[in-house]
């Protein structure tokens, strides 16, 4: 067979991990393998496939990014998009494609399949909310982001005896801020699943001091409705109808707010595409190569429109349609221990 590869929406630590154990494990089978440039825009014909062999891909484990290139493209989006794609997998003989990303190109993954397309997903996203799987690749690096710099934001916020607010990525869970929070063991965090108000943030702040702790660190996640503070209304979309969350600088607004309301001196820091950069960790490492693994054994068994998932430590297979359908909620049992040890006092 020859099999299309390629890494779709944001980039995420294991990308490269999972296309070397694709590229190593179909070749081992006999397959062929192609690596297609720049996620969906490459299948619209932007750029030529190119051979992926095993010493390509041997010794990408450790790096970040990835190899082919990402972007947010939709090629569902028109006729033509969607007659280009199809075209473009014809003209390149693909038997079967591998399709590496979170929500968005896992959607369109499962459009290509109802095409009659071979197609197998893997799952990455560093914000870890796909429904079917207990993991992402990528979210074990952006949580170990997260927790070192809050370890480093300690020892600054306790010289200066401020509050720092950190915010994290998740664009419609708080998995990212929860954990990242929990294991640099931040005194607030914010996370969507947790109603809170200005007024709450304010008194847990003031009621920090009074029982005399010199620096607070708090973490706020970027998708944060705080009830009586307005974020930056944000401007741009990206390809698939998301706002860009960043714009609505909710990091920024509340540290001001913070300052303004108690008097103690807040900063902010927004960790940003830190979270997205850099080499994965080891499980990272370890659970890309597992999914890549099984996905080219997917391929090469001749299923379609499924893809590898992680499930109590086990990798099992779910459906593409399943995965996509809506977005995997933050398990109760952090919400409670985020409620715990870092939660508002009431
Ligand atoms: O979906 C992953 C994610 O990292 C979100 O957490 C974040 O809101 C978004 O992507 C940022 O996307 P971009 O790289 O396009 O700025």
């Amino acid at each position: 067979m020859r099999i299309g590869v390629l890494t779709g929406g944001g980039d995420a630590p294991g990308l490269n991990a999972a296309i070397r154990a694709v590229v190593l494990r179909a070749s081992s089978l006999g397959h062929e393998v192609l690596g297609i440039a720049d996620g969906w825009a490459g299948l619209l014909g932007e750029a030529e496939p190119r051979p992926l062999r095993p010493r390509d891909a041997a010794r990408i484990l450790a790096e970040g990014g990835t190899i082919l290139g990402t972007s947010r493209t939709d090629p569902r989006k028109d006729e033509r998009s969607r007659r280009a794609v199809l075209d473009s997998i014809r003209r390149w003989h693909l038997d079967g494609l591998v399709a590496i990303g979170g929500n968005d190109t896992l959607g369109v993954a499962q459009w290509l399949h109802q095409e009659g397309v071979r197609v197998v997903g893997v799952p990455k996203t560093v914000d870890n909310d796909l429904s079917e799987t207990d993991y992402c690749i990528g979210f074990d690096t952006a949580v170990t982001v997260v927790s070192d710099a809050l370890d480093r934001l300690r020892t600054t916020a306790s010289a200066h005896h401020r509050v720092v607010v950190v915010e994290a990525m998740g664009r419609d869970t708080g998995w990212v801020a929860a954990y990242g929070g929990l294991a640099g063991g931040a005194d607030l965090i914010l996370i969507p699943e947790i109603p809170v108000t200005s007024e709450e943030i304010v008194r847990t702040m003031k009621h920090r001091r009074a029982i005399g702790d010199p620096d607070i660190l708090v973490v706020v996640s970027e998708a944060v409705e705080i009830d009586g503070l307005e974020a930056q209304t944000a401007i741009d979309r990206d390809a698939f109808g998301h706002v860009r969350l960043d714009q609505r600088a909710i990091g920024a607004v509340l540290a001001r707010h913070i300052e303004q309301h108690t008097g103690i001196e807040a900063r902010q820091v927004v960790l940003g595409h830190l979270q997205r950069g850099g080499s994965p960790t080891a499980v990272d490492r370890l659970r890309a190569t597992r999914f890549g693994n099984a996905a080219a054994d997917l391929v090469d068994s001749g299923r379609s429109g499924v893809l590898p998932v992680l499930r109590g430590g086990r990798i099992e297979v779910a459906s593409l349609s399943d995965a996509v359908r809506q977005v995997r909620r933050l398990a109760d049992e952090i919400i409670e221990l985020v409620r715990r040890y870092a939660g508002v006092v009431t």
